[in-house]
This record gives C-alpha cells, sequence and structure tokens, in this order.
C-alpha cells in the first residue's frame, strides 16, 4: 500500500491561501443544514435505540427498499435482498477486489481510472492493465484486445472497473451504444463487470444515460453512493450483486466492521423519507453545472496552445491535456507556490503514466475562485513553456557548439 497522490496533497492544498482544483469534496454546505440538523435530533429521541444499536451486515432492510427505488431514477428494477450496504462505495470496491482476487490477477479498468479502486485493486496485489478510453468511453476495440492478449497469455482475468458515466477524472461518459457493446464484450468472455456510479444522478443535460446494470442483472456489480447525493461524510453507499456474489459481500463486511453504522444508515433512510432530497438534487445539479460552466469558460480564456480538456456532461471532474513535454507531477510544487492545486495525472494509472495531464475539480470551489485558479494554473503552464522554450535553446546552441 503506498499513499495516493490526492492524500499527499490534501495537507497543502487545503491551505486558505489556495485555491484547490485538487479534492473531489462535494459542496455539503449547499444541503439544508438547519434541516437535516433537526431531523438528527428527532431520530435520536424517536428511534435512539435501533439508530445507535447494532444491526444487520447487509444493512437495515428499509434503507435497502429506499435505495431501490433511489436507483429505479436511472433505469435500474433491482431487489432489496440483492442490495449490500457498504461504507461509502469505497468500501464496496475493497469488498470485492477482496473476494475476487489473488494476488497476481488481473483487473482491467479504464485509462485513467479512479485512484482510489487503484489503491483497492493495490492492495490485494491486483496487476491492473489499463483499456484505452475516448471521448465517449472505454473503446471497445481496446477491451477486445486486452482481453484476447492476457487470455493468450494464459492470465486470470477478475473482472472490468468501469465508472461508465461522468467519469472521475476523465470527465467523459460512455455512450449508450457503447454501453451495449462492452456489456456483450464482457458477457462473450465470461467477465464480470464492476460498475461504480457514484455521480449517475448528477448530469447536467437531460435524462440519464442507462447504466450497464440496468440492461442486465447478472455479470455486472453495481456500486452506488449517497456520498455525492446526499452527504460525503455520511459514508452510506451500497452494492448490487447477483445472490452469490451477496452472500460473500455480506460476509466480507462482517468480518471487517460486523455491520455498518446503525446511526449513518438510519440518518439517510429518515432523509429519504422526509427532506425534498430529489429536489436537493437538482440544486446540486444546477450547482455543479455552473462551475463546470466556470470552469470550462476560465480555460478557453486562460489555457495557453497545446492544451486539451474535456467538456464534462456531470460530475466533478474536467481532464486537462498539458503541452507536450510538460510533467504534470514535476510542476506541481510551482503551482503551489503560485497558490492553486490540482491533481497529477500519474495517480490514475497503475503504472505511473499520465504526468502530461491533470485532474482539475470543480465541485467545491465557488465560480470566482474557478476562474482565478484555472489563471494561476494557465501562467505556471505558460512559465513552464517558456523555460523549456529557453532551456530547449541552450541545449541546441550547446549541442551545437
Ligand atoms: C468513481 C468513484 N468511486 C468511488 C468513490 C468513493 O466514494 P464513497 O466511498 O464516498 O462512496 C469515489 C469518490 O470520489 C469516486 O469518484
Amino acid at each position: 500500500m503506498v499513499a495516493s497522490e490526492i492524500r499527499a496533497l490534501f495537507a497543502v492544498a487545503s491551505r486558505p491561501e489556495i485555491v484547490s482544483l485538487a479534492g473531489g469534496s462535494p459542496f455539503v454546505s449547499a444541503l439544508p443544514l438547519d434541516a437535516v440538523g433537526e431531523m438528527v435530533g428527532r431520530l435520536i429521541a424517536s428511534r435512539g435505540k435501533d439508530a445507535l444499536q447494532y444491526c444487520t451486515a447487509q444493512g437495515d432492510m428499509t434503507l435497502r427498499e429506499q435505495i431501490c427505488e433511489v436507483m429505479s431514477l436511472e433505469g435500474i428494477r433491482a431487489h432489496p435482498d440483492e442490495v449490500v450496504v457498504t461504507v461509502g462505495s469505497q468500501q464496496a470496491l475493497d469488498l470485492i477486489t477482496r473476494i475476487f482476487v489473488d494476488p497476481g490477477d488481473v483487473v482491467l479498468a479504464e485509462a485513467p481510472s479512479y485512484v482510489g479502486a487503484l489503491g483497492a485493486f493495490a492492495a490485494y496485489q491486483a496487476e491492473v492493465v489499463h483499456v484505452a478510453m475516448d471521448e465517449s468511453g472505454i473503446i471497445p476495440e481496446a477491451l477486445v484486445a486486452a482481453i484476447d492478449r492476457l487470455a493468450a497469455a494464459g492470465r486470470r482475468v477478475k473482472f472490468l472497473y468501469t465508472v461508465p458515466s461522468f467519469h472521475n477524472p476523465a470527465g467523459v461518459t460512455m455512450a449508450a451504444s457503447r454501453r451495449l457493446e462492452v456489456l456483450r464484450i464482457c458477457e462473450r468472455a465470461g467477465l464480470l463487470v464492476v460498475e461504480d456510479n457514484p455521480y449517475g444522478l448528477l448530469g447536467f443535460e437531460g435524462e440519464p444515460l442507462r447504466p450497464l446494470r440496468a440492461h442486465t442483472r447478472d455479470g455486472v456489480v453495481y456500486l452506488g453512493s449517497f456520498s455525492k447525493t446526499i452527504a460525503a461524510g455520511l459514508r452510506v453507499g451500497w452494492a448490487v450483486a447477483p445472490p452469490a456474489v451477496r452472500d460473500k459481500l455480506v460476509l466480507a463486511a462482517e468480518s471487517a466492521v460486523l455491520c455498518h453504522p446503525s446511526f449513518a444508515q438510519l440518518t439517510v433512510r429518515e432523509y429519504l423519507a422526509t427532506q425534498p432530497w430529489q429536489e436537493q438534487i437538482k440544486a446540486f445539479r444546477e450547482l455543479y453545472r455552473a462551475r463546470r460552466d466556470a470552469m470550462l469558460d476560465a480555460l478557453a480564456g486562460a489555457m495557453p496552445p497545446g492544451c486539451g480538456w474535456t467538456r464534462p456532461g456531470g460530475g466533478f471532474f474536467v481532464w486537462l491535456r498539458l503541452p507536450a513535454g510538460i510533467d504534470a507531477k514535476a510542476m506541481l510544487p510551482r503551482a503551489i507556490s503560485a497558490r492553486v492545486a490540482y491533481v497529477p495525472g500519474t495517480g490514475f494509472f497503475a503504472d505511473g503514466s499520465g504526468a502530461g495531464h491533470a485532474r482539475l475539480s470543480y465541485s467545491l470551489p465557488e465560480p470566482g475562485q474557478i476562474t482565478e485558479g484555472v489563471r494561476r494554473l494557465a501562467d505556471v503552464i505558460r512559465r513552464e513553456l517558456t523555460l523549456r522554450e529557453a532551456f530547449g535553446s541552450v541545449l541546441r546552441r550547446d549541442g551545437d557548439g
């Protein structure tokens, strides 16, 4: 296990003078905090003996029913028996990897991939093989090629890990036709899909695309989370899995934590039962859309030639491509000195590649701060380019002489 790029950054990036485009924290201040506080008070007064007690490892039954309702907004039909409540979807990632992966097994994952998933895979000594993406998500031909190559080499591939909607960190969404194709490819290869969908309800344009799990019951383990639609600090997520995997998940959860915090589960249950949660998700969508727009406008206005970036249709992240030869990891200390933080692309590849990219998050800073942060970053990149130019001409001159 090694510290993630993001963890190492948190201490510096949270200094008040720095505009942090680094962490992907939700803007929880937009919640009706007074109403939530009163709700929690009532919960403890009326049902404290349950909220402060152990519960079952699969999770509260009423909450699992509510989770099925939440998933139905994206077209998923699931039974509460298939749902296992977890401590955020991060724990579901950990448990799934623990169940399936032996040291040296292969996990296929998009290039780039969510850093927390890579951390879980590394902790169980999986070998991650990245599969290329474009602006429409994972490239089917690249997936087939990876599967064939690994089969020919006699490698055991345990699952494909994918974030089809509003990808972290790439900011792209898998096209509807690709979703079906990816499912067909995996089905043909007998490969399990682990679909991670914490941002699905945070789309800015039209109806959400149907998750992979909405197309098939078997062959997909689906991970959901309330971290981005309610509050990350509650640490309530879930997995939906076919019965055999569900049973293992419950056993693994039991050995890890006995049961998940009853207090957090009943808080979410109460929130979903008594608060206008769908309106709140709409409010989050509007808020993040305005911040996404601020970031895209700022990038278009400030970035030097040679940069490129994705245009996320939802979620929290823009994936920035730097001009050729600029190393995001090496540049970071200069960016911090210029009072702006981001996550170097290297955090999102198991092999440490990705230095030509940076992940920028717009979820937490206000639009004005986003504009300022991007302006500072553009200045830093411009200075790097000037330096490269100067060094390049010195080196060329030395070479001549
Ligand atoms: C793609 C993805 N998966 C999983 C998680 C973990 O979320 P949580 O454990 O808060 O549910 C995150 C958090 O940022 C994420 O972006």
